[in-house]
């Protein structure tokens, strides 16, 4: 099996000095500067906010100011997957909170993490899905999953694992 871990670090941040010299001089663009970062790494790292500075000319600390306001902006590396539990309330009174556990545990997730080491999957609690007769609802990715019981994790855990090991053989 191919690890290209090594490569990829620096293969992002080449494109990450290419996205920014189309906003070398230009003031205001940090929003979309995080947008295209966040393309390229999944997350906004650190050492990428020092180098949008640089290129903006502007302080690390307006760029990290942006990089934290806004929910959509995440800095810290986040899973392949991410697997969204609805904590609302239709959802918690019907067990979502086990749900939220069951995918913790079989995760093995450290305490305070939510993203596993091999940054496979990232766990979510979020608000109300939208889907609420169907609770308990979990999404992982686009696909959306109701009535879950905390039994279904490891199959749903399975079923992902499966197909990102069928991604990587064919890439
Ligand atoms: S509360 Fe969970 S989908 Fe609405």
């Amino acid at each position: 099996m191919c690890n290209c871990n090594d490569m990829i670090p620096d293969m992002r941040y080449a494109a990450l000095e290419k996205m920014l010299g189309k906003y070398q001089g230009s003031t205001g663009k940090i929003i979309p500067v995080l947008q295209e970062t966040q393309e390229i790494f999944g997350y906004i790292p650190e050492e990428a906010i020092k180098t949008i500075a640089a290129a903006l000319k502007i302080p690390s600390s307006e760029v990290f100011g942006v990089a934290t306001f806004y929910g959509l902006f995440h800095l810290e590396a986040r899973g392949q997957n991410i697997i969204r539990v609805c904590t609302g309330t239709a959802c918690h009174v019907q067990g979502s909170g086990k749900v939220l556990e069951a995918f913790k545990n079989a995760l093995d997730l450290a305490p305070g993490t939510m993203t596993t080491a091999d940054l496979q999957f990232t766990v979510e609690p979020v608000a109300c899905l939208g889907a609420c007769g169907m609770a308990p609802v979990i999404m992982i990715n686009e696909d959306a999953y109701g009535r879950i019981n905390p039994d279904d994790v490891p199959k749903i855990l399975a079923h992902y694992q499966e197909k990102d090991d069928k991604e990587r053989c064919i890439a």
